[in-house]
């Protein structure tokens, strides 16, 4: 399987590599199947939906602000420069139309040295570990990038965050500078890049190739933007 999709002749400014190694997948309930992969540009109107289907709250946990979902803002989640970030959606199937169910991040900081992760998971399939799911996938790409460190800025009132980070092995430590965060923080090893690879081995290696093809497919169009986090 190509570790990334290529595009020869996408035109000037035009992002071109597709990092399909990234895909997962998984069943809930032993039924619902959820995909895990990298952002699209084509997903902003799926990254609006999502955004707006979320209450004040969690998006204020996401954002740390009361933020409006706005076409520029899912323009800026589903346009990344893959120099300097990695952003991944959970999608499902409902009645046969793609839907996210969380989003996931890392921006590279600390040149180099550290990725600033931030996720959200929808409302109805939180408690599902999907977040989990999400954050050890990001550890696990931002290790293979060469990355030392994951760290976050969580509320401190962000119960089920903390709980997820500790769960995942990050260290909480309060802000000195802001009582209202805590700093979460995780040193990555050899072994945060290697550990999720081994469920997608035993996986069908004729899944992987569909997937990367129809991935590839819509990737044609990726375009770069600088992207906050
Ligand atoms: C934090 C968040 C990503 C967790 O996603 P999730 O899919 O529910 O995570 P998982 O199902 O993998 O794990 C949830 C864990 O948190 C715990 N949890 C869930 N809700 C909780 C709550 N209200 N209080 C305390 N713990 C809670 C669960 O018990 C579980 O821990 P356990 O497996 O040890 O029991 C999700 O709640 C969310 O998107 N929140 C809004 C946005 C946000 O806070 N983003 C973080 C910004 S850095």
């Amino acid at each position: 399987m190509p570790t990334s999709a290529t595009t020869a002749d996408a035109p000037p400014g035009l992002a071109i590599r597709y990092p399909t190694t990234l895909i997962d997948t998984r069943r809930l309930g032993g039924a619902q199947h959820l995909l895990l992969r990298p952002v699209l540009p084509q997903d902003e109107s799926l990254m609006s939906a999502f955004l707006l289907a979320q209450s004040a709250g969690a998006r204020r946990n996401r954002f740390h602000a009361a933020i409006n979902p706005s076409p520029r803002l899912c323009r800026q989640l589903s346009q990344v420069d893959d120099r300097l970030q990695l952003a991944l959606v959970v999608c499902t199937l409902d009645a046969g139309l793609e839907q996210l169910v969380a989003e996931a991040r890392y921006c590279v900081v600390d040149e180099g040295r550290s990725g600033e992760f931030a996720l959200m998971v929808d409302e109805r399939w939180q408690g599902q570990g999907v977040g989990g799911w999400a954050l050890r996938a990001l550890q696990q790409a931002a290790a293979r990038a060469g990355l030392a460190w994951l760290e976050g800025e969580v509320l401190a009132d962000n119960r089920a965050m903390l709980s997820l980070a500790q769960r995942c092995g990050f260290a909480c430590i309060p802000d000195p500078r802001d009582d209202g965060q805590v700093r979460v923080r995780r040193r990555l090893s050899a072994v945060d890049a290697s550990t999720a690879g081994a469920g997608k081995a035993r996986r069908s290696l004729g899944l992987w190739r569909r997937l990367g093809r129809a991935l590839t497919a819509r990737a044609h169009s990726l375009r770069c933007v600088p992207l906050t986090h």
